[in-house]
């Protein structure tokens, strides 16, 4: 297994201009697959619940859950670095409950920095964090895990109000030590102007171009999402149908006898 690459190159990318490419993964082959495709950084989100765990929201995952995939996606993620999501009830309660979550996180995985959804109500647990010495990315905009007063996938940020909170949020997520902040379902002129204000890399998921980087749901991008495509996604490859074309494939070779063939088997010597 080679050494992990550091998180540091967010900053690097940021501080050289360049756009920053995230992706999710949740296991051991897309977590190698993304690494080959050459991608800065790997966040194993909590999404997890929904794109692979078949859930409604992200509000079940658990920290184990995240700690199982997050480890598979290190071993399979080599030099390129992992960002785990901190679940839901893993850091609201306390700022101690943070550290203790963040530190499992990191200890137990080999993940290389922890993501927090919140703004001002949650940057007194990124500024401890990060005094710890734990590397935090944030997640302003729309946070799922606030799905049940958000609503589902709602644009954030519309309403001259709703800009000015969540420019307070990013800024206090960017002054409380966070290295990056994913900003999610926000207009693309006020995600730009959180791009020009805060000083740290924003990562944009439907938060339109003028982020410093982009992360995009793997499943999404491959087709293999099952659902529609959302407008913010950018759909490359059809995955899905060319697993769901290959399985039944080999289901109709089983069934008519053409698998498995010579090929596929083993000679030997009957005993007498
Ligand atoms: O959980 C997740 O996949 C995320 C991304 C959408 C940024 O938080």
């Amino acid at each position: 297994m080679s050494a992990p690459g550091s998180v540091r190159v967010i900053q690097r990318r940021y501080a050289a201009g360049e756009r920053i490419v995230m992706v999710t993964a949740y296991d051991h082959p897309t977590a190698r697959l993304a690494h080959e495709a050459g991608v800065d950084v790997i966040l194993v989100g909590d999404s997890l619940g929904n794109v692979v765990l078949g859930l409604d929201s992200t509000l079940p995952v658990t920290l184990e859950d995240m700690i199982r995939h997050t480890a598979a996606v290190v071993r399979g993620a080599a030099a390129t670095p992992v960002v785990a999501d901190m679940p839901f009830m893993s850091y609201q309660p306390s700022v101690e409950r943070a550290v203790l979550s963040a530190g499992r996180l990191l200890a137990e995985t080999g993940a290389q920095a922890v993501k927090l959804e919140g703004g001002v109500a949650i940057a007194p647990t990124i500024a401890r964090l990060t005094e710890l010495g734990i590397p935090v990315v944030g997640h302003v905009g729309y946070t799922p895990q606030s799905v049940l007063t958000l609503g589902q996938g709602r644009v954030q940020g519309r309403d001259e109000i709703g800009a000015r909170r969540l420019m307070a949020d990013a800024r206090a997520v960017a002054e409380a030590g966070a290295l990056a902040m994913v900003l999610e379902l926000v207009p693309s002129d006020l995600a730009a102007a959180v791009t020009a204000e805060v000083g740290v890399a924003t990562i944009g998921i439907g938060a339109g171009p003028g982020c410093s980087g982009q992360v995009l749901v793997l499943h999404d991008l491959l087709g293999m999402g099952g659902g529609r495509t959302l407008r913010f996604v950018k759909q490359y490859a059809s995955v899905g149908e060319v697993i769901r074309e290959a399985v039944a494939r080999y289901a109709a070779d089983v069934r008519e006898g053409r698998f498995p063939g010579p090929e596929h088997s083993f000679p030997g010597t009957l005993p007498d």
